[in-house]
């Protein structure tokens, strides 16, 4: 682990006692062997210890904790599943670092307002499989959906497969509650469709990365399961072919529940761990698209229709897959691309976002950058999105030449940039980003989120270390 603690604020015996005075001792982890696993999300290899982690159970509890750190300042990381990719839950500067995790129930499935009402700690893909069950649905689907959970989701406005077709979190975040760093409690929307009254702060908070309030509880829109559903699997000679076939999927009027894109490096080393051989292990690239809908026929017609516009644009062949069974077992490889690769040692994880119609410059672009520079990169992504994951490991020539590295990720940046692009379509800023933040966004903008950072967190207690440099 790379331990990358800044201005690290430990806690006095005193302070230690205060806090657990709140939450109760058992619920206060100081213990080194107790708080390593709060050190580190899914990021790169990088660790910081807080200095005490604190569980609460309840909104009060979540609002006593900040109180007494604003008084003190203490620095207070919020975390929920700590599976970000960008460092945001890694506590940087020591101090507290406050876990959702206990926040753990769904609250309420209103069936008739179509509205689930959960706390922060809530795993994302329990709360799917519940209003599953009821025969209704939550599409946002990070990869990491069996382990990340909703108020993490919130923070990072997490994306995800299905995001091609409903959106990333927060538009489904009707309201939330959330807990200001001087203890105060917001309640911001709820079940009410519709609500203009005030800011939106919901929309505010949404993706704010733990930066400006903690969130303990959300009312999440729901709508009902779609009833049919098929994925179609394209393998195709080049990447750049698969790219091109993005486009023209959304030009001819088709608007896939998902559309990934996956190259050979990255479906190998998934297939390899879940001990399968994909079709056409030759071929380059591949997309899976899947669709939806409230029927057989229409899912069918659409499906079909994919497979033409595939095969036109150069596919070797078209596999379907309609069968639940068939269609979850090829998720699963898809799903655990990430945690593949990371098994392959420590890796960097680019999550460029371009239009759409710019995808097959930047897969060719990041390509001759990474290669140019001794670099084999895995890209995979959520292509509908035009949401592009590289993954380049840090390991052999990288290791040699640290420097080139970090060059050709800089100018891999400035590629997407450059295609009318973003540094990040779904992971966050958090640490990863934040020196690169300005190349994105213009000084006056930039100005503006610290006027919102500064009005809401004034001492600065609240993720410190993230977003901005
Ligand atoms: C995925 C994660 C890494 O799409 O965002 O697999
Ligand atoms: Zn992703």
């Amino acid at each position: 682990m790379r331990d990358v603690s800044e201005d690290r604020r430990d806690l006095a015996g005193e302070e230690l006692a205060g806090l657990a005075a709140i939450v109760g001792p058992s619920h206060l982890l100081v213990a080194p062997s107790d708080v390593e696993a709060y050190a580190h999300d899914w990021t790169e290899d990088l660790a910081a210890a807080p200095a005490a982690v604190a569980r609460p159970r309840t909104v009060e509890e979540v609002s006593a904790l900040l109180a007494y750190c604003s008084a003190r300042r203490i620095p207070v990381t919020p975390q929920a599943g700590r599976t970000g990719l960008s460092g945001g839950a890694i506590p940087v500067r020591g101090g507290l670092a406050l876990s959702v995790e206990r926040m753990a129930s769904i609250l309420e499935i209103d069936a008739a307002n179509l509205v689930a009402v959960v706390e922060a700690g809530v795993v994302t893909q329990t709360l799917q499989e519940a209003v599953e069950a009821e025969g209704l649905s939550y599409p946002p689907d990070p990869a990491s959906r069996g382990s990340c959970c909703i108020g993490g989701n919130v923070a990072e406005n997490a994306g995800g497969p299905h995001a091609a077709k409903y959106g990333v979190t927060g538009r489904w975040v009707m309201g939330l509650e959330a807990v200001l760093p001087s203890g105060a409690v917001l309640t911001t929307g709820g079940k009410t469709r519709k609500d203009v009254a005030g800011y939106d702060l919901t929309s505010l908070i949404v993706g704010s990365e733990g930066t400006l309030a903690v969130v303990t509880k959300a009312w999440l829109r729901l709508i009902p399961k779609p009833r049919s559903a098929a994925v179609l699997v394209a393998p195709f000679p080049t990447l750049e072919e698969a790219a091109r076939c993005v486009v023209e999927i959304t030009r001819n009027g088709l608007l896939p529940a998902a559309l990934e894109i996956v190259d050979k490096p990255a479906i190998d080393v998934a297939s390899a761990k879940k001990g399968v051989t994909p079709p056409f292990p030759e071929a380059d690239a591949r997309l899976l698209v899947e669709f939806d809908g409230g029927g057989d026929e229409e899912v069918e017609r659409d499906v079909m229709r994919c497979g033409e516009l595939a095969l036109a644009c150069g596919a070797l062949d078209v596999v379907l897959a309609t069968d639940e069974a068939r269609r979850r077992a090829l998720w699963d490889v898809r799903r655990g691309i990430s945690e593949a690769i990371r098994d392959r040692g420590v890796s960097v994880e680019l999550d460029l976002a371009v239009p759409r119609t710019e995808l097959v410059a930047l897969v060719t672009g990041v390509r001759r950058i990474a290669r140019g520079a001794g670099l084999d990169p895995f890209c995979y992504g959520h292509a509908g999105d035009g949401n592009l994951h590289v993954r380049l490991l840090r390991t052999g020539e990288t290791e040699r030449r640290p420097e080139r590295f970090e060059e050709a990720v800089s100018e891999i940046y400035a590629e997407a940039l450059r295609l009318g692009g973003t540094l990040t379509g779904e992971h966050g800023v958090g640490i990863h980003l934040r020196s690169r933040l300005p190349l994105r966004l213009a000084p006056p903008l930039l100005a503006a989120m610290r006027a919102v950072k500064d009005a809401l967190d004034p001492l600065g207690i609240l993720n410190p270390g993230k977003v901005f440099a």
